[in-house]
């Protein structure tokens, strides 16, 4: 019973007579043979902290390719040790989650701070340089701002609206810094639509600027992209550029708003890495929550497709109310900003969390969020049900007002992520509330 689930389930197809199977059948069976299990049509939660092995020498095996020590044989299965290192519910699991992305592995972490900072962990060294897009999300600008320069790790910010701290002006500071404490430039992490402003990143220009430092400096720093946002639905940044995809699983993929947990996929060689220090860290997602995102799988494509279409009325409804001042829906984008180019070309659609900005400052922010009934007053997004949050004061409360105003980040900001509920409601809520400001 120990050898792995996923390597003996029969269940593998990604075509019937050549007619390409698609993510959302997938998610139904992929990887999961039921026959492995009594027949149980849903994989059962394997709550085992262990697994038995059917000798020694089967157990000697399993460790030697666990732990690198040597290769795995053609024929041979990795084998299920302990659930630290990997469990039947996260193999299943890790296996569809790369399939929206066309990603060749996926793991699965505890959180989608878990994910983000074991695979920094994994890639920087003393001396190192960490290139990332600023606004990013709180957590992690606070691993490089605060936790990475104790391990000799700088990090280095670029944005796209200021030309002073343009992606070329800062990689020229990050080389610069690497050069000087003998490290390199070793990640370009971004998050695109950064949070909550919906700025984009274009990755072509991360992937370009990765292969320049490399034919530079000898060492091509790695293209993170945390996919939160829009992924795995309305971006695929592997098609553009990224190496690495991170996600918060927590959001739209989990969908439900009652679970944590983070995501990587990109390929074998450059996932391995950071699968051993999973292991190490410990930061891996439990059998409990595997399963259950296994489930929200399921409806994903359903979920994000409903979420999009109603925030799509609802920024056309905000963007024509005479109390909001501007609204960042990403189809809402001056045609004339080099933005708009950007969507066209890695975007695959709006996604249904983005920012607007209303007549005044924070009392009239509260005064909306106080008067809300069906939208819920809740930092987080992605889930089924609509909620709204003042990033100035909940969310970026962290970061520096100087940063929040260069940023764009406003007292009179509120970000809002759309659910499934019907948009007339919500529209007929959003009324109530923004009447409430004086004009
Ligand atoms: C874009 C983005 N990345 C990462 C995270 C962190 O995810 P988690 O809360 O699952 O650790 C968040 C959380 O809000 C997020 O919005």
């Amino acid at each position: 019973m120990s050898s792995s689930y996923s390597a003996r389930s029969r269940y593998y197809k990604t075509e019937i007579n050549g007619h390409k199977l698609h993510p959302e059948t997938q998610m139904m069976s992929y990887g999961y043979d039921p026959s492995l299990s009594e027949g149980a049509l849903k994989p059962p939660v394997f709550h085992t902290s262990t697994f038995v092995f059917n000798n020694a020498a089967e157990g000697k095996a399993f460790f030697e390719v666990a732990y690198g020590k040597r290769e795995k044989g053609e024929d041979e299965d990795p084998g299920l040790i302990y659930s630290r290192i990997n469990n039947p519910n996260l193999e299943v699991l890790e296996d569809r989650l790369r399939l929206w992305d066309g990603a060749e592995k996926g793991l699965s972490f505890a959180s989608g701070m878990a994910a983000i900072s074991t695979s920094l962990l994994a890639y920087v060294r003393p001396g190192d340089v960490v290139l990332y897009s600023e606004p990013i999300y709180g957590g992690t600008e606070f691993l490089i701002r605060n936790i990475l320069p104790g391990f000799g790790v700088t990090g280095v910010g670029f944005t796209t609206w200021n030309e002073d701290r343009s992606l070329t002006i800062a990689t020229e500071e990050a080389k610069a810094i690497a050069k000087e404490n003998g490290g390199r430039v070793s990640v370009i992490l971004v998050e695109t639509p950064a949070n909550p402003t919906n700025c984009l990143i274009d990755l072509h220009e991360c992937r370009d600027t990765a292969l320049h430092i490399e034919q530079e400096l000898g060492h091509k720093p790695l293209v993170m992209v945390d996919n939160t946002f829009l992924g795995p639905l309305w971006q695929r940044p592997l098609e553009h550029g990224a190496d690495i995809v991170i996600y918060s699983l927590t959001k739209y993929v989990g969908g439900h708003s009652d679970l944590v947990a983070g995501g990587v996929v990109g390929s074998e060689s450059l996932l391995g890495p950071i699968a051993g220090f999973r292991t190490i860290l410990g930061t891996m997602c439990d059998p409990q929550t595997g399963w259950m995102i296994l489930r929200s799988l399921e409806t994903l494509k359903l979920r994000m497709t409903q979420s999009c279409e109603n925030a799509r009325v609802i920024a056309k409804f905000l963007n024509e109310h005479p109390a909001v001042e501007s609204v960042g829906h990403l189809e809402l984008i001056d045609p004339s900003d080099p933005a708009a180019q950007v969507y066209k070309q890695q975007c695959l659609g709006p996604g249904s969390t983005f920012a607007f900005d209303i007549k005044g400052g924070e009392a009239e922010a509260f005064k909306v969020l106080d008067a809300l009934k069906v939208i819920k007053l809740a930092v987080s997004l992605g889930g089924t049900e609509s909620l709204m949050e003042h990033p100035f004061t909940m969310t970026h409360a962290d970061v520096p007002n100087e940063v929040k105003n260069r940023l764009g980040v406003t007292e009179s900001m509120l970000r809002i992520s759309v659910g499934i509920e019907n948009a007339q409601d919500l529209i007929a809520d959003l009324n109530q509330a923004l009447s409430l400001i004086e004009l």
